[in-house]
């Protein structure tokens, strides 16, 4: 079982206490990781026992024997990101606990900072050699999202990276790809015959993916102010979302292969058209300016330009503060040549994936009406992923952290691929006009029914 230092850069933050901390105390208690420690660092004065004291409440049903041991083994630094000495100290730290709780050495370093920290980490990290791996002893960085603020914010971080660490120490966080029905979309398209041949543009019409969210920003104002939705949750999260809906079948279904084709469907992505929007009220949030063009809501266009998606559109809708919490993606087939004398079909075959809430697939069919010769009705044939018993879907972070440890990557972003994000949303930025205001807890502004009839398009909502 492994034996791990878990460092976690910018422990005060919100990530680690809401679903880092929560993660290491899952893998203990699961009987994932064995022998561990656990040092946080950050730049305010604290004790970790506070810090602690604030995660626990993110976690359900506490063991107590289970967080004796984690706060046992757990430690707190004060810690400035661009000081070396901070780095030697820390080092002096990890030797001693090491030794201390007779750990390996194998060193986990999760930047829970944001992106404006990388560089310099990255830089003091290597600088220093906290993390060199020596022999067996391996060290993995951790970047959490967002990883930049635009494409040469990113290469920059990228090419800092690349200069120091190999790219198989780094893990770059989506943590969408660690959800159960984001994992599902390739086993679902795969394993199954009945969907690949017909996972195309002679027989897909479009493609509707959804990330709607009831919450609004949470304290997060003055963070969200300058990244918006396109920057938030498109650049990553969806076109992620879209990728491995798009890509071609890999040669099998793991790390590299996998990443291969997503990169390739991300390379040729092409903006057609964009609706933004910003919820009434959202100037007057706290570390919000007061004349912020920020959007909060976006509908989008795009098309793959490659042969098997010819002609497909893919849509894209997501917004703050939105009528429903709803995370899907909805794959509209072509219409069949209707043969009934009477009532064809109003709508075509539907197959939708709920990445949350209410995990699963379905697949929508025609049914005849019961007792009607000629009339038929849609089938929901429906999977439901909670509805299997005894079945404890992990958290994202559970997944991600475990793969990590593990040294596997497949669940985490490249560094081409984050740059074809980028390139995405300089496209989609490029066509940045109007904001239209929406009212919160509705269904996104009203101009959206322009762009639906625009483009012929019915958004699932
Ligand atoms: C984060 C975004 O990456 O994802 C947030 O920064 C968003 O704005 C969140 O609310 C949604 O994640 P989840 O797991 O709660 O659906």
């Amino acid at each position: 079982m492994p034996e791990i230092t878990f460092i976690i850069l910018g422990v005060t933050g919100d990530l680690a206490k809401r679903k880092i901390i929560p993660a290491i105390y899952k893998l203990i208690e699961e009987n994932k990781i064995e022998k561990f420690a656990l040092v946080g660092a950050a730049r305010r004065e604290l004790e970790m026992k506070e810090i602690l004291k604030e995660a626990r409440e993110f976690i359900k049903d506490v063991k107590e024997n289970i967080w004796q041991r984690l706060e046992n083994n757990a430690y707190y630094q004060q810690f400035d990101f661009y000081d070396c000495q901070h780095y030697r100290k820390l080092g002096k730290i990890l030797r001693n606990l090491e030794s201390k709780h007779q750990l390996p050495g194998h060193r986990l370093f999760y930047l829970a900072t944001l992106p404006d920290h990388f560089n310099a980490i990255t830089l003091n990290l290597a600088k220093t050699g906290i993390a060199k791996e020596q022999g067996k002893k391996w060290s993995r960085l951790v970047y959490e999202k967002p990883f930049g603020h635009d494409l040469p914010s990113a290469r920059k971080i990228n090419r800092g990276i690349a200069r120091v660490f190999n790219e198989n120490q780094v893990y770059r966080i989506d943590h969408y790809l660690g959800k159960e029905l984001v994992g599902n979309i390739a086993i679902l398209r795969f394993t199954n015959r009945v969907l690949e041949p017909l996972w195309d543009s002679s027989n897909i019409q479009s493609v509707q993916i959804h990330f709607r969210e009831k919450i609004g920003l949470e304290g997060r104002g003055n963070f969200y102010d300058k990244y918006g939705a396109l920057k938030d949750v498109v650049q990553n999260h969806m076109l992620q979302m879209l990728a491995l809906t798009a890509m071609e079948a890999p040669q099998k279904l793991t790390g590299k292969f996998i990443r291969d084709e997503k990169a390739k469907v991300l390379k040729v992505i092409k903006v057609k058209d964009l609706l933004l929007g910003q919820y009434s009220g959202y100037q007057k949030e706290k570390d919000v300016d007061s004349n912020s063009s920020t959007e909060t809501f976006a509908a989008v266009k795009l098309s793959i330009n490659n042969k098997r998606w010819k002609n497909v559109p893919f849509y894209l809708i997501t917004g703050k503060n939105l009528d429903k919490k709803e995370v899907k993606i909805d794959i509209k087939f072509k219409s069949v040549h209707c043969l009934l004398s009477a009532s064809c079909p109003s709508d075509t075959n539907y197959l939708t994936i709920r990445v949350q809430p209410d995990e699963g697939f379905s697949l929508e069919l025609f049914a005849k009406v019961p007792g009607k010769a000629n009339a038929v009705m849609p089938a929901k044939m429906n999977y439901c992923h909670e509805c299997i018993r005894d079945l404890r879907s992990p958290e994202a972070y559970e997944i991600l952290l475990e793969d990590v440890i593990k040294g596997d990557q497949s669940l985490f972003v490249r560094s081409d691929e984050i740059e074809y994000q980028w390139k995405v949303i300089k496209q989609i930025l490029r066509k940045k006009n109007q904001i239209y205001e929406y009212n919160i807890g509705s269904a996104g502004p009203q101009e959206l029914s322009l762009f639906e009839k625009k483009h012929h398009l019915r958004w699932r909502l």
